[in-house]
Formats: C-alpha cells, sequence, structure tokens
C-alpha cells in the first residue's frame, strides 16, 4: 500500500524512491515497494515496528546497502551508482562513536579536511557549528571527557559541518534518558528549522516522530502504511495498523451492515449497531475494525449529543497526573477507554456505576479487519 506523493511537484522533491526494493538472501523482500519523494527542506521520519525496513531504507540511500530493484533519485539524478562519500549526505547513528583520540575540534574538522578545505575554511566552520549545537566551550575536550547528550550533540555538528543538503538520522537519540532525549528532540527540530535542511529520521517512538517531523511514514513488514503531517496520520488513520501503532485506540470488532458513501453501519457480535466513518472496508457482511479514540469519548450528560450512545460500567481509574484513563466494560468489551481530562471528571464516579457514554460517527472509524490481536 505505498505510495507516491503526487502533490509535491518535481522541483521540490530532494529524494526519490522509485519501486525500491531490497532482499538480503535473495529471497524474502525486506522492502517490498518503495515509492517515496521527499521533499526539500523537509523534516522526514520513517517510524515503524522493529525489523520493518527503516534502517534498510535508510542505508540505501545513504548508499551503504544496494536497492535489489528500483532506483533512488538525489536532486533528479540517480544515485544507485554513486559511492556514499560523493552522495553530499550527513549521518547520525544512535552508535555512529565519535573518534576517542581526537578532541571535539578535531572530530568536525575530520570530515572537512577529507573534503580538502583550507585550514581556514576548516577552522572557521568548526567553531560555527560548535556555536551552533552550544559546545563552543568543549572544543578542546576529549570525547571521553563529554556527557552522552553532549558526544550527541558532537555527532550532530559532525553531520552538519560540511553543510550537507540531506542528513540522515537513525534512532540518534536512542541511548538518552527520557528527559534528555526530549530536551534534543527540540533542538534538533529547531536547528532543522533554521539551517533549512532536508532530514530523514528513523524512529521507533511514536511520541519522538509526531513531535518532530513534517510527515511521518509508517513502516510495517517493509511498506509504507500511511504517510502524512503528525496530525492526520493520528486523527485520520486509514487502516488498522496505524490506527494501533499511533496512540491509543479502541477497537471494536463487527460487520459492515451497510455504507452510504462515508457513512456505514456496523453490527458488533451482541447486535449493537454502531454509526461509523467508512474508511477501509469490504462489501456487507465482511468483518470490520472499528477504532474509537479514548479522549473522543463522552460520558454522562456529555454524551447526549451523540449519535453512537450506549452505556458502560466503571471497572477502574488510572490516574495519570494531567489526566484520568477510565476503564470500562462497554459492548462486551471489559477494556474500553476513556480519557479524561482531570478537570472534566465527575468527582461522584465511582467504580460499579453504570454511566451512559458516547461518540460521534466521525470518531469512530470503520477499518480492515485486524489478523492478529
Ligand atoms: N545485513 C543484513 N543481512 C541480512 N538481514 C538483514 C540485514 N540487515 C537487516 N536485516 C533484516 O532485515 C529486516 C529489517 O531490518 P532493519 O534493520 O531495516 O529494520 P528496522 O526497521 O530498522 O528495525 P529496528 O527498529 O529494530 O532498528 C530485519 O528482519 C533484519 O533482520
Ligand atoms: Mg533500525
Amino acid at each position: 500500500m505505498s505510495e507516491v506523493n503526487s502533490s509535491a511537484g518535481a522541483s521540490d522533491v530532494l529524494v526519490s524512491f522509485r519501486g525500491v526494493q531490497k532482499s538480503y538472501d535473495g529471497e524474502v523482500l525486506i522492502v517490498k515497494d518503495l515509492n517515496l519523494d521527499i521533499r526539500k527542506g523537509e523534516f522526514l521520519t520513517l517510524l515503524g515496528p522493529s525489523g520493518s525496513g527503516k534502517t534498510t531504507s535508510l542505508m540505501m540511500l545513504a548508499g551503504f546497502e544496494t536497492p535489489t530493484a528500483g532506483e533512488i533519485l538525489l536532486a533528479g539524478r540517480s544515485i544507485n551508482n554513486v559511492p556514499p562519500h560523493k552522495r553530499d549526505i550527513g549521518m547520525v547513528f544512535q552508535n555512529y562513536a565519535l573518534f576517542p583520540h581526537m578532541t571535539v575540534a578535531e572530530n568536525l574538522a575530520f570530515p572537512l579536511s577529507v573534503r580538502g578545505l583550507s585550514k581556514t575554511d576548516v577552522s572557521e566552520r568548526v567553531k560555527r557549528v560548535l556555536d551552533m549545537v552550544q559546545l563552543g566551550k568543549f572544543a578542546a575536550r576529549y570525547p571521553a571527557q563529554l556527557s552522552g547528550g553532549q558526544q550527541q550533540r558532537v555527532a550532530l555538528a559532525r553531520a552538519l559541518v560540511f553543510e550537507p543538503q540531506l542528513v540522515l538520522m537513525d534512532e540518534p537519540l536512542g541511548a538518552l534518558d527520557k528527559q534528555l532525549r526530549e530536551h534534543m528532540q527540540m533542538e534538533i527540530k529547531h536547528l532543522h528549522q533554521r539551517l533549512g535542511v532536508t532530514v530523514v529520521y528513523v524512529t521507533h517512538d511514536q511520541g519522538e516522530a509526531l513531535t518532530m517531523s513534517d510527515r511521518v511514514a509508517v513502516f510495517h513488514q517493509g511498506e509504507i502504511q500511511q504517510i502524512a503531517p503528525p496530525r492526520t496520520l493520528y486523527e485520520e488513520p486509514r487502516n488498522t495498523f496505524v490506527a494501533n501503532f499511533i496512540g491509543e485506540n479502541n477497537r471494536l470488532s463487527g460487520r459492515l451492515i451497510t455504507q452510504d458513501g462515508d457513512r456505514c453501519v456496523v453490527g458488533l457480535e451482541r447486535g449493537e449497531k454502531i454509526q461509523a466513518l467508512a474508511v477501509n472496508v469490504g462489501k456487507p457482511g465482511s468483518p470490520v475494525t472499528l477504532s474509537i479514540r479514548p479522549e473522543r469519548v463522552f460520558l454522562n450528560g456529555h454524551s447526549e449529543q451523540c449519535s453512537n450512545r450506549f452505556s458502560g460500567r466503571v471497572a477502574e481509574f488510572i490516574y495519570l497526573g494531567d489526566h484520568v484513563r477510565v476503564r470500562l466494560e462497554v459492548c462486551g468489551k471489559s477494556d474500553f477507554f476513556v480519557k479524561q481530562p482531570i478537570a472534566e471528571l465527575d468527582p461522584a464516579l465511582a467504580v460499579g456505576d453504570v454511566v451512559p457514554l458516547g461518540w460521534q460517527v466521525e470518531h469512530a472509524r470503520a477499518l480492515d479487519p485486524l489478523l492478529v490481536d
């Protein structure tokens, strides 16, 4: 279900994957048929579970792996036969170690000397890039004398120092603790905004992908399931895999009863009928998964205007500081979650209460049946 984004004009496109396939053993396709246009200046993230082919795709773009079939274009030119160091691509990897015997400044000078820049140019650029990542004072230190976050910033600086048009990052923050990771996410994002460089970023952390990216390509089993801006991906998942992978959702299994344009009615096993958006459904009678986000479900009086209205028995409260997750039994499902901002939670609500609840048609998405649950 991969797609070319046809809305981007040819001149806006920096990288194109065209029918790219990759097999390591000549049998199994790790990347199945990748068609992807990456726009100039874009922050594009490849997001997906472990083994879905993200690193493989990035390595083919970097030139460290060769496609089994298809073509990769950089600025309109096929790079299938261009070696990695001639691709003008900066790279940051989780374990892309700095040279331990070189100072920070020497580490940064290295990619420039290799490219034959003069000494003055080298020291000028090193200074500039050090200031950019706020490490001006650390030029003479060795990597071992820096914290993990500082080392990662040097690695980032090293990828940017020769001013490439494209920077690839593969889980660059994976080794950092949560707080530092979130800080670095903002730093990389702001750096991207300031420099206007094109970034292709790989992560399996959905929060990271949603926070940082202009667009996210969701990978699964070597195929792009959906490519869209973060908000669209979250609000309008196109299939059950994406709905499950990005954020939380309540899933109800049923069968399609009728479809009328983009609306449909789905019957649950116990007989309840639910009005939903027909996003990805087959013929009447075929199995359907309904996806309903926990924050789109209203409780008690708030549910009065909803076209889908049922009742639920409160089973558990889970406090998360700024909001509460309420677990309920709804439509025969014992783990139906409703997310309530703390300020909106009825303090009288207690475990065992049976309450009305509901959601609007547009917040119930009828999707393909989930094969493995
Ligand atoms: N050099 C290789 N030789 C053989 N198989 C490989 C090689 N590199 C990767 N694979 C296989 O290809 C599949 C995809 O791997 P890839 O590294 O692209 O996944 P990924 O999406 O980056 O996963 P992760 O999130 O774990 O890094 C995996 O099943 C992996 O075992
Ligand atoms: Mg990987």
